[in-house]
């Protein structure tokens, strides 16, 4: 179904940022209720999905029209910003039409899991000298991690020496294989702990053991990933896409004062029959709804002009895939890879 010409359901008032879709899965339609609901200064104009039926329905509950091409959304009178939750392969070149009609982007991680797309989508922001697009690491709005990054330095627990961190789901998501895993789940890993640490890697390493039951052949689950940052930080990463018992994503930085961890902090403990505990949850929505949130509000407030610069960048987006690409080496090869990155242009400085 294509756009009904005449009849926009959202009118530019100048004070709305009219947002399109692309990808109404579970992350998408996530973003397009928080943006039509729970985001002030925000609605959802426009949705495509490969399925039309999907873009359909979720068109539908949050007020907007349903696109039959992703090119007609992003060239849209009716839509000010472009938001990219399609699958991971779909990311560059959409990022790149949205660079080329001069639409703001959020782009959902990675923005391309083959480090050569990643890079065209930074060529072409830098070309047209303008940053555009802001990557969804929403970990960084994360208030657990917030907090974790104001306890390094001196006046929390000194220099940080080594970061602990465990990313478990449930079972893999999207049928995740090992080298998927790198650019699509532990990218989020490798792009929160340089924020947190402010710095960047210089070397990978990926370790492998004896996998579960759940494991298809030839996948190997758990992944222990080890790197070091220039400055010599040891970040450890345990990645566990079969857990079975839920989703859970812990980070421990101890430092030469001390140590802090941020867990599942926002869970009340019950205790009920004998038994006292924390619910777990299934999916990244149940831990992370306050990060998306806070993510997308933002992202509208720097849009409307309201808020100040914040979130990951096309280049932390392209630094994070050459990492997961290099972790892949490092995984195929048994041995340490060295992190070379090129030289940040000014834009992203
Ligand atoms: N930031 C996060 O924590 C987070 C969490 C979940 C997913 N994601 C990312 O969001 C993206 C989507 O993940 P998901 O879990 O919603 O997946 P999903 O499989 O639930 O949804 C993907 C949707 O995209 C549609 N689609 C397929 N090809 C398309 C195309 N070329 N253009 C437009 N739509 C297309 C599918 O029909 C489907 O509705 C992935 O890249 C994933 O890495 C990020």
């Amino acid at each position: 179904m294509g756009r009904t010409i005449g009849h926009p359901l959202h009118h530019n008032d100048g004070m709305t940022i009219r947002v399109g879709l692309i990808g109404a899965g579970n992350i998408g339609t996530s973003h397009a209720r928080d943006l039509a609901f729970a985001v002030s200064g925000a609605a959802v104009s426009a949705v495509f999905d490969a399925d039309a039926e999907r873009a359909h329905d979720l068109a539908s509950e949050v007020g907007a029209i349903p696109f039959a091409r992703a090119d007609d959304l992003i060239g849209s009178p009716d839509v000010d910003a472009v938001l990219i939750a399609s699958p991971d392969d779909a990311h560059a070149e959409q990022a790149l039409a949205c660079l080329a009609a001069g639409k703001p982007t959020l782009c959902e991680k990675p923005l391309a899991p083959e480090e050569s797309d990643a890079l065209r989508v930074v060529e072409a922001e830098v070309a047209g000298g303008r940053r555009l697009i802001m990557m969804g690491f929403m970990r960084r709005f994360d208030p657990g991690y917030s907090s974790l990054k104001a306890e390094l330095g001196a006046s929390g627990i000194g220099e940080p020496l080594i970061v602990n961190n465990i990313h478990r789901n449930m079972s893999a998501p999207y049928g995740l294989a090992s080298e998927r895993t790198l650019t699509n789940m532990v990218i989020h890993e490798f792009d929160i702990n340089r924020w947190l640490l402010d710095e960047e890697y210089a070397s990978v390493q990926v370790l492998t053991g004896r996998s579960g039951p759940y494991t298809p052949d030839g996948e190997r689950d758990p992944l222990l990933v080890i790197l070091q940052t220039t400055s010599g930080v040891l970040v450890e990463i345990e990645a566990f896409v079969n857990a079975r018992y839920g989703y859970e994503v812990i980070c421990r930085v101890t430092g030469s004062e001390g140590s802090a961890v941020m867990g599942d902090g926002s869970y009340v403990t019950r205790s009920a029959r004998g038994h006292r505990g924390q619910a777990v949850p299934e999916l990244w929505l149940g831990r992370f709804a306050d990060a998306y949130r806070l993510q997308l509000q933002s992202w509208i407030d720097q849009l409307s002009g309201r808020g100040r610069p914040a979130g990951a960048s096309a280049w932390d987006g392209y630094v994070a895939t050459i990492v997961a690409n290099r972790a892949i080496q490092a995984l195929r090869s048994g041995v340490r890879i060295g992190v070379d990155l090129p030289e940040r242009p000014p834009l992203y400085t």
